[in-house]
């Protein structure tokens, strides 16, 4: 079979491929992490490449068939979030130095604590490069099914060991001197970094193949002296993450009840306090990360992120300034609750023409309005049947704990607005940032905070959603955008 030269601007990567071979395929082989939110179905339009005469084509859809010359867009800057609520813990002191590592599906953060003091010392994140395989995880998983977990594996422990240079590097201190890590990530992503096998996450029951907390050697997975703490997951898509979410708040002893949600592709929740707790996880989609979306993009450099009304008119907040490029998760639930409070979009969700122009960048379409509804009718949807399961109204729902990226930058207003959370809880919301990176600090720096977390996760009860006989009726009902709270 013939091959051909593929080289890469501005880097000068060059490969060589088999005749067949698609762009997307060329640049992973070449070491780029390009941004292919379907996973290279063609679906999403969001991997398009410059070749030499200037057309710009989709790199999944573009076989190779001579040498080419290919320029690829230069990686944005995202905006990933590190800081977070902060919980006292005692450390237990015999490591000079401890790592946490967030494995979120969209972003890696590792930071690296003083082992006797807690104090954060370095902190190091960068983009999952596992999301050249796909935005979601049912396309990672599905990638893995395909070709085995290893290169996803090394794909996402690269990355980790890159991390923990950086952060070690920047402390000035040797990889090899950190004691303990703890690590952290949902379900699918815990299962991807260990190279487990995630089938039983795409077949009912959805039951993780490991739930408990496990300890691994260092070296393989991270490479430092001591070992690895992995914390547990709950369910198939009720992960690490949420527990150790749960962990920062000190769930089980809380006495107000409370909600935590944390958004991404999937809606993780738990409805609680000292009394009992009860999680489950909601389909949300990716719409909110800003895939499946016409101009959506991540929350990055010249993302729109918020809009508002100024006296009147419609104004918005493009990240880092300069041209508006897209419009990240929150920017698109402000312009859905803008564009409903002026009516340009009905209760049930039709856009009044074709589409909304908000910039020569950003446009919405019916399209994009009705992702935005499946999305946040699967959160509420998940928010009503937990309150019902727990036998109380979400009146009565005292405080919301919002975790992770999208949680942190969202308009409170806005999700009450669009009825993704109810609004009678508007202002009992509280951001708590990045939880579960908190979570995975507390237990690098204690086995005591530990086996706290192995004990939250046991006596967490979990709620399949999807077996409820009131589950598609109750989605329906939550698909139309509310009124304005009575
Ligand atoms: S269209 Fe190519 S990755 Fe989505």
């Amino acid at each position: 079979m013939n091959s051909y030269t593929i080289t890469f601007l501005p880097g000068g990567e060059r490969v060589r491929v088999e005749a067949g071979t698609t762009l997307l395929q060329a640049m992973i082989r070449a070491g780029l992490h390009p941004n292919a939110p379907c996973g290279g179905k063609g679906i999403c339009g969001k991997c398009l490449v410059t070749l030499a005469d200037g057309s710009r084509v989709p790199a999944c859809q573009t076989p190779v068939s001579s040498d080419l010359t290919v320029t690829v867009p230069q990686g944005d800057r995202a905006r990933i979030l590190t800081r977070s609520l902060r919980a006292e813990t005692r450390p237990d002191g015999d490591n000079a130095y401890v790592l946490a590592v967030d494995v979120g599906t969209t972003t890696l953060v590792a930071y690296l604590l003083d082992g006797v003091t807690g104090e954060t010392l370095a902190q190091a994140s960068c983009l999952n490069p596992q999301g050249q395989y796909g935005a979601d995880v049912i396309s990672r998983i599905q990638y893995v099914m395909q070709t085995g977990p290893e290169s996803m594996a090394r794909c996402v422990r690269d990355a980790l060991a890159g991390l923990t240079r950086q952060a070690a590097g920047n402390a000035g201190i040797d990889p090899q001197a950190i004691g303990a890590a703890a690590l952290v990530g949902n379900t699918a992503m815990h299962h991807l970094a260990l190279g487990i096998d995630p089938k039983p996450l795409t077949t009912p029951p959805y039951m993780p193949r490991v739930r408990q907390t496990m300890e691994l050697p260092g070296g393989e997975l991270l490479p430092i002296g001591g070992t690895v703490r992995v914390l547990p997951n709950i369910a198939g898509f009720v992960g690490a993450d949420t527990v150790g979410c749960m962990t920062a708040t000190r769930f089980d002893r809380l006495e107000e009840l409370s909600l935590l949600i944390d958004i991404g592709t999937n809606g993780e929740m738990v409805l609680g306090n000292a009394q009992g707790r009860t999680a489950c996880s909601t389909a949300a989609g990716p719409a909110f990360e800003g895939a499946k979306i016409s101009c959506g993009m991540r929350g990055a450099d010249g993302a729109v992120d918020h809009v508002y009304l100024r006296d009147g008119r419609i104004e918005y907040h493009v990240i880092g300034g300069g041209q508006a490029k897209g419009l990240c998760g929150s920017g698109l639930l402000d312009l859905v609750a803008v564009l409903l409070d002026l009516g340009y979009i009905s209760e049930s969700g039709r856009l009044k023409d074709k589409a909304f122009q908000l910039c020569p960048a950003v446009t919405l379409t019916q399209k994009d309005v009705r992702e935005v509804q499946l999305a946040k009718s699967a959160i509420r949807t998940g928010i009503e049947l937990l309150a019902q399961t727990r036998g109380v109204p979400v009146s009565r729902i005292e405080a919301v704990y919002l975790a992770g990226a999208f949680g942190n930058y969202l308009t409170p207003a806005s999700a009450c607005r669009i009825g993704m959370i109810p609004p009678v809880l508007e202002d009992r919301i509280r951001p708590i940032g990045n939880a579960a990176g908190e979570g995975a600090k507390l237990c690098a720096l204690s086995r005591a905070e530990f086996a706290y977390s192995q004990e939250l996760a046991q006596h967490t009860q979990f709620l399949e959603l999807a077996s409820l006989p009131r589950f598609q009726d109750m989605f329906v009902d939550c698909l139309n955008f509310e009124e304005e709270e009575p």
